[in-house]
């Protein structure tokens, strides 16, 4: 039985209100299917409180088929409709379902993106910050060492719990949402120590230098650590946040991985000894040459025909320094006629790529650089798109399965230049 404090208990007990009330019962349940003996107190969320598309809606149309009815029956898995309060904890709004600009050109139409703009009021209405992204941490909310956190998101969690030593497990949108109400979660996985170990060795034999390569790096060792916490030694040095982004986001994808530790680089690593924590030290997995140029032709293993149409770029959301990258690479070029390029970010990094004049770059090339969402979330590509090309390897590895279509996976100058000559021409070098 989940141990209850006295603040907890009177939640529970309806002191402040019906939906605290079912959310802390949805947090009990939880926590005794997981086996957690109490909560941790928190303050930072990410979720998708209460949007859907509008299907959901008229799935709960005898509930009133609005906000109201998604956030009790579904979010809150509550027998009855309650009425929503503003959020208790500091929670933001992870990615959502379209470009609130460009959702024609995303093929949205006029009635979904009406509701997804009363999701949006709504989100924002409940004292939800409207952060729209799967960066949370390059758009206003960074957690610190050690803070309980309840974030969704793969890719977020694991740059949570590695990169700065915040305290998440891969929550759910019913769990995120309760949490937003009642400011606890589990304590259990990841909010423990004991849990933050290490539990293999990626020793690394070859130069890791670029996003590409650490996105290589990461799908390798996802596979090979499938979800346990896998200790990165040898040849690697301090990576930047985007290749920490790019790192962790493949190896979430390719395995389960929810956090990682470097040797000498991330906070609970200063050394080997401290990442594994005295626990066993299972396998080792070698990333050397030849693993290398496996992982390169498994990334593109679903690319036959070189000529692009489509071009992706963004997964994880594209931080201001990528996208003056992107638009250094493409100035004074166009994207091919018969291709486009859409580059994903968040809003807060599209106003500064705009005040900084990249938008304009961008723009003038013909590419798209659009919020919110993705090409995998929101299951828009450009119409009659064939052949895609990434430089991202998450995002290799979902979408060309989603969507049915031929994918490859190179580094960011490759698919600007495949969007530009609408010709793949990506090698190993
Ligand atoms: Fe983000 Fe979409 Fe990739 S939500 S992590 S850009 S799959």
């Amino acid at each position: 039985m989940v141990k209850l404090t006295d603040d907890e208990r009177a939640m529970l007990d309806g002191r402040d209100g019906a939906a605290v009330q079912k959310a802390m019962d949805l947090l009990v349940r939880y926590a005794e299917a997981l086996g957690a003996e109490d909560f941790v107190y928190t303050n930072n969320v990410a979720g998708v409180p209460g949007s859907s598309p509008q299907w959901v809606k008229e799935y709960y149309a005898a509930d009133g088929g609005d906000y109201r009815a998604v956030f009790s029956r579904f979010d809150l898995d509550s027998d009855e409709v309650v009425d929503i309060p503003r959020m208790n904890a500091f929670s933001c709004h992870l990615q959502g379902g379209m470009d609130p600009v460009m959702w024609k050109e995303q093929g949205m139409t006029p009635a979904a993106f009406a509701n997804f703009s009363s999701d949006e009021a709504e989100t924002a209405a409940h004292g939800v910050q409207v952060l729209k992204t799967c960066t949370p941490y390059l758009a206003g909310n960074v957690p610190v060492m050690g803070e309980h956190c309840a974030w969704m998101e793969s890719s977020a969690v694991v740059f949570c719990n590695s990169v700065v030593g915040g305290r998440t497990n891969c929550e759910g949108r019913e769990s995120t949402s309760a949490a937003m109400l009642a400011n606890r979660i589990p304590n259990f996985g990841f909010h423990r120590d004991e849990f933050r170990k290490g539990q293999h060795t990626v020793r690394v034999d070859v130069p890791v230098d670029s996003i590409f390569e650490w996105g290589m790096l990461g799908y390798f060792t996802g596979a090979a650590v499938e979800d346990s916490i896998p200790v990165l030694d040898g040849q690697i040095s301090q990576p930047s946040l985007i290749r920490h982004k790019h790192f962790g986001a493949a190896a979430a994808s390719s395995g389960g991985v929810e956090m990682y530790h470097m040797v000498g680089i991330t906070p609970e690593a200063r050394d080997a000894e401290t990442a594994f924590g005295g626990k066993a030290r299972g396998e080792t997995f070698a990333y050397g040459a030849k693993e290398r140029q496996a992982i390169y032709e498994r990334l593109n293993s679903i690319g036959s025909s070189t000529d692009v149409d489509y071009v992706m770029l963004g997964c994880p959301h594209y931080s201001v320094e990528q996208i003056a990258e992107a638009a250094r690479l493409i100035e004074g070029r166009r994207v091919a006629a018969d291709c486009e390029l859409w580059i994903f970010t968040s809003r807060a990094v599209k106003a500064t790529a705009e005040a900084s004049g990249y938008s304009e770059i961008l723009k003038r090339a013909g590419a798209k650089l659009m919020t919110d969402t993705c090409s995998a979330i929101s299951q828009a590509v450009p119409k009659g798109t064939r052949v895609a090309a990434f430089d991202s390897a998450k995002q290799v590895h979902y979408l060309p399965a989603m969507m049915g279509i031929e994918g490859w996976y190179g580094t960011t100058a490759e698919c600007i230049d495949a969007a530009c000559t609408g010709k793949w021409n990506g090698v190993l070098q």
